[in-house]
């Protein structure tokens, strides 16, 4: 099925299912709107007993630039924002989830893909988790996740330093599973996702389970202290200037901030 306009479209053939994110002149910036129908889309792949497999991507070349930067100028971020019960919905999610990455993947748009089974990148796709550099914090239950994926250091590397890695980098770190070239990606990717969407169901669905389930309950304990930092972060004055200065297109400066008391 294809709802061209839309900013997220949905497709579904052969037991998979594509997530599409749909909006190109804002290299698909995620809104509330589009979290919304994101999470719809995996509810309803949940409960349709034809499809095993649901595989995100991007239009135009790019995965997600992430949250939309206007929408946190705009808009607090509290627990029953629509990005959480998107997050909730991965969490979850019972059957196989997968991402095929072209282009930028920044902040939710990686760690979404920590709540993946199988990733792909094309050989330009680059990761970067862009938090402290926007004066907040992990999110998605990444402050657990990520590590678990690629070590502490990585990702302390990744999470403090905000700085991108390409996709050969990615793989090499163990958070992705495969790399295909430019040309090939769309091609190799979808058959790759297709021969598994027409796998055995009831051992993709306890494979999954088998994975993830132990880490549920440790999963929502993060998103629970993530959420709490973030919201408190979000109003305070290092993202304001943060993001202040993407709207001015201008570096920001964070010269004149202190370093806070712990409260926590
Ligand atoms: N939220 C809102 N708008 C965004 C956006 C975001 N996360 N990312 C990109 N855009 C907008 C840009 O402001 C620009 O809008 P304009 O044409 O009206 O000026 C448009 O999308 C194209 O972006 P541009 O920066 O020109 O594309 P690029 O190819 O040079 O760079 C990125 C792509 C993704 C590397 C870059 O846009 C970027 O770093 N975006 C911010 C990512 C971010 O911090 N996300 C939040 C993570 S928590």
């Amino acid at each position: 099925m294809t709802q061209p306009g839309l900013p997220v479209i949905v497709r579904s053939d052969k037991g998979m299912m594509q997530i599409i994110m749909n909006r190109p002149e804002k290299k698909n910036a995620l809104t509330r709107e589009m979290y919304a129908l994101m999470a719809e889309a995996l509810e309803e792949a949940a409960s349709n007993e034809t499809i095993r497999l649901v595989s995100f991507k991007g239009m135009g070349g790019t995965f997600t630039s992430g949250n939309d930067l206007m929408d946190f100028l705009n808009q607090s971020i509290t627990a029953e924002s629509p990005v959480f019960r998107f997050i909730e919905t991965l969490v979850s999610f019972p059957k196989i989830l997968c991402a095929q990455v072209t282009g930028a993947a920044v902040g939710i748009g990686t760690t979404m893909l920590l709540h993946c089974d199988l990733v792909y990148a094309s050989e330009k796709a680059f990761f970067q988790l862009p938090f402290t550099k926007l004066g907040l914090c992990p999110e998605a239950a990444s402050s657990l996740l990520l590590p678990k994926v690629v070590g502490l250091t990585r990702a302390a590397t990744l999470l403090i330093s905000g700085d991108a890695i390409d996709a050969r980098t990615a793989e090499d770190w163990g958070l992705i599973s495969a790399v295909f070239s430019e040309e090939s990606f769309d091609a190799e990717s979808e058959k790759r996702l297709l021969k598994v969407a027409a796998m055995p169901p009831d051992a993709l669905r306890r494979t999954r389970a088998l994975l993830r389930k132990p880490l549920e309950k440790e999963m929502r304990d993060a998103l629970l202290r993530e959420v709490q930092h973030f919201e408190e972060l979000l109003k305070g004055p290092e993202a304001a200037e943060a993001l202040q200065a993407f709207v001015e297109k201008r570096p920001p400066d964070f010269s004149d901030f202190i370093w806070p008391p712990d409260h926590s």
